[in-house]
């Protein structure tokens, strides 16, 4: 089984547990999009509320309404892709620069289930660089003070601007992303508080005590984890 036929699966189940008249929260990344395909397919009458421009986009074109996160009284059930899975399903999301949003749908969410092909289950995060979604204005001292947060908690790293073909990448929401290599991240705990506190800094890309469920695929089919 290739990665993508692993993302695939965990994004048909989870579709599965979807009924209909739910408002869904709709991840994004290629994990979260074969979950959106697939709710798509079942043709059920839910709502979705994207985490993105991109996925507003596709399940758009696949003929699923859409609410704005403010007009949807709740979210019964978010889905979403992560860049690592660790222990008590704590997370690094954002390889997709829609940490923000995601966070806002996820936190609104009465359940989040977690999607993703099995490479991405670690002992302990860190591996995956981490992303920090900072305002544009002063961003260069937002990125030292952000260092200063980072070797508070015993790593030692600068932080990178997320460039690409050239340009500095822009979130939907006109920010910045900073990328944090921390290799290993003992204290996920400690890491989001310290990072919290950093002006300029608008969120971070640990989820933690957020998801309820994790559908992985694996060789042998997708398996359940719970935190
Ligand atoms: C988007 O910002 C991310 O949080 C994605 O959910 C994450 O990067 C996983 O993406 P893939 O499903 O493409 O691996």
């Amino acid at each position: 089984m290739t990665a993508d036929d692993q993302k695939r699966a965990a994004g048909e189940a989870a579709a599965a547990m979807v009924e209909a008249g739910m408002t869904v929260g709709l991840g994004t990344g290629s994990t979260a999009a074969w979950f959106v395909r697939a709710l798509a397919a079942r043709k059920l009458d839910v709502r979705g509320v994207p985490t993105s421009q991109a996925t507003a986009d596709l399940a758009a074109g696949l003929g699923i309404a859409l609410l704005e996160l403010d007009a949807a009284k709740q979210i019964d059930l978010t889905v979403d892709g992560a860049d690592e899975i660790g222990p008590g399903l704590a997370l690094i999301k954002g390889g997709g620069a829609a940490l923000l949003r995601e966070k806002l749908v996820w936190e609104a969410s009465a359940r989040c289930v977690v999607i993703a092909d099995a490479a991405k289950r670690v002992a302990m995060l860190g591996a995956f660089p981490l992303p920090i979604e900072v305002v544009p204005f002063g961003h260069r001292s937002t990125a030292l003070r952000i260092s200063d947060a980072l070797s508070e908690c015993d790593l030692g790293v600068a932080p990178r601007l997320r460039m690409k073909d050239g340009a500095p990448v822009r979130t939907d929401n006109g920010n910045l992303i900073y990328d944090a290599a921390c290799g290993r991240i003992p204290e996920p705990a400690a890491l989001a508080q310290a990072l919290k506190s950093v002006t300029g800094v608008v969120d971070h890309g640990l989820f933690l005590d957020l998801a309820d469920l994790a559908l992985v695929g694996e060789d042998a089919g997708v398996v359940r984890v719970e935190p």
